[in-house]
């Protein structure tokens, strides 16, 4: 696991959509597409900008193909509090991708049929060659996508229960926590795991314990960031803040490495 500390969430960001720039770069070149994962959440914003600008100076998204984690349900689409709307608002609108190229979990889904919906999720996951880069948040109760405490290794993309604390957490974005849907379709864990290289980021003093838990603790289903541990090809991307209770002789410190 390669655990880097930068001086803050923006130049964090900017590695985070370096290295993904880096990929597409590459598989351009052979006329290949990127397959990358997508998160949500305050965590990505600032990579989405820095992508954005990258797009802008030439770099072209035409051939990446996206799947999000996650998202609530129900939920429509059209809401302002779906990740729907969150993708086109912070990153879809603003580049050249592809519309058929962009998969996000329907929140719309009638309930009978979400387990087909969540099968073809993973196959066309599975058709399109497996995910390049998956990008993940870290949750204050240490989930990953919205797989809570508890869930196993081996989930694949279903129907989830939020838990307390993330349901507590979305107060911020949906105003009463009422509003908060109990539910969502998230990726799985074993999912999340398939994918080639893991880029995990997180941000501020609120999640240094959580940070500490996931990449210094014992494996434990009770933080599902934990599994990260079992994945050869992990990046965890910080900030001072972020990193502040880890060990230090387990970290690279990257701090001026952009400027
Ligand atoms: P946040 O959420 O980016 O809004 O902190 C992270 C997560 O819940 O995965």
């Amino acid at each position: 696991m390669e655990v880097l500390v930068f001086e803050n969430k923006e130049s964090g960001s900017l590695y985070a959509a370096q290295v993904i720039a880096n990929k597409v770069l590459m598989n351009n070149s052979v006329n290949e597409e990127t397959v990358l994962g997508l998160a949500t959440g305050s965590t990505p914003t600032d990579m989405y900008k820095a992508l954005i600008e990258i797009n802008k100076s030439g770099v072209s998204f035409s051939r990446i193909i996206t799947y999000n984690l996650d998202e609530y349900y129900p939920m429509k689409k059209s809401s302002p509090h779906s990740y729907h709307y969150y993708m086109y608002d912070h990153f879809f609108q603003h580049v050249d991708i592809h519309e058929e190229n962009i998969f996000i979990p329907n929140g719309e889904n009638k309930n009978e049929d979400l387990s087909k919906f969540c099968e073809e999720y993973e196959l066309s996951i599975r058709r399109n060659g497996g995910i390049d880069i998956q990008v993940l948040g870290l949750g204050l109760n240490g989930h990953i996508g919205f797989n809570e405490p508890g869930f196993s290794m081996d989930s694949l993309t279903q129907k989830v229960t939020l838990s307390d604390t993330t349901r507590t957490a979305a107060v911020k974005y949906f105003g009463k926590k009422e509003e908060v849907p109990f539910q969502a379709i998230s990726m799985g864990i074993s999912t999340i795991l398939s994918a080639d290289h893991i880029m995990m980021m997180a941000w501020g003093n609120e999640k240094a314990e959580i940070v500490k838990e996931s990449i210094e603790g014992q494996l434990s289903k009770d933080v599902p960031g934990t599994y990260l541990q079992t994945h050869k090809n992990v990046t965890i991307i910080l900030d001072a803040e972020s990193a502040s209770k880890l060990d230090n002789d387990r970290i690279s410190l990257i701090e001026s490495k952009l400027s």
